[in-house]
């Protein structure tokens, strides 16, 4: 089967003012020139604030935009938080939904998660949905399982029927920010065992076509190896993509 087109994504986390954000995201384009982005796609997920100012300097740009996170009502007495709907009129295509962070220092569930995912597609915005073991679960010899539980709890009830929408990201969680990147057969073992469970799942059709990133420690030295392995479709790069010439390398790997 011949290659998906890969999606290279940028998760700038809590860094960047809005202006900051928008000159980076110029700069990253402006880097790229006339870069063949034929069969890879770019994404930029700045933080809340940095959405709209960097949406609007993308414009003219084959860039596309992505959050990192919203809240699954519509609209309400929700403080703080922020809608799918809102996100579309930033000019999102994509939204990171589940992030390891986001478990760990904000406490989000599964069910949690799910409702998002749900959230997102009935808002046609494409959930990258992130999964992932921590090191004693993958040392204790559970990180299939762990993941199947991820994915199952955080896809249930949600009806998928192509493979645009919806994006599953692969991010150990002992290879994020640590420099310790997964070696490329744990990385093809996970990717390989995340389609054969979302063939079972929906379908073949979707399991073919549905993208798996990787994430955690990616940079411009390992991006080629990680992105040529047969069930990688793209990278999930968070420390290496908030500097635009670090990010560019890693696009054009
Ligand atoms: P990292 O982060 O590239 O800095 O390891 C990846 C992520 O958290 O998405």
């Amino acid at each position: 089967m011949a290659k998906r087109n890969l999606l290279i994504a940028g998760n700038w986390k809590m860094h960047k003012t809005p202006d900051e954000s928008a000159e980076e995201a110029l700069k990253i384009a402006s880097m790229l020139g006339d870069f063949d982005l034929s069969n890879k796609e770019v994404m930029i997920a700045p933080s809340f604030t940095g959405l709209y100012p960097t949406g609007e300097a993308l414009k003219d740009t084959k860039i596309t935009l992505g959050a990192q996170n919203m809240y699954y009502e519509e609209k309400g007495a929700y403080t703080g938080e922020i809608s799918a709907s809102m996100l579309k009129g930033c000019g999102c295509r994509y939204v990171i939904i589940g992030h390891s962070e986001r478990r760990q220092v904000f406490n989000e569930s599964d069910e949690l998660i799910n409702k998002k995912i749900s959230a997102a597609i009935s808002n046609s915005l494409i959930p990258v949905f992130c999964v992932g073991e921590t090191k004693s679960e993958r040392n204790e010899n559970k990180t299939l399982n762990v993941l199947d539980k991820q994915i199952k709890n955080g896809l249930k009830g949600i009806f998928v029927s192509g493979s645009n929408e919806l994006v599953i990201a692969y991010e150990p969680v002992w290879a994020i920010g640590t420099g310790d990147t997964a070696t490329p057969d744990q990385v093809e073992e996970v990717h390989k065992n995340i389609r054969g469970l979302i063939e079972k799942i929906y379908n073949k059709n979707v399991a073919e076509n549905i993208k798996i990133l990787y994430g955690g420690s990616v940079k411009s030295g390992n991006a080629a190896e990680l992105l040529s392995l047969d069930n990688v479709d793209g990278a999930l790069v968070g420390g290496a993509s908030l500097d635009a010439k670090d990010f560019t390398e890693i696009i054009k790997a």
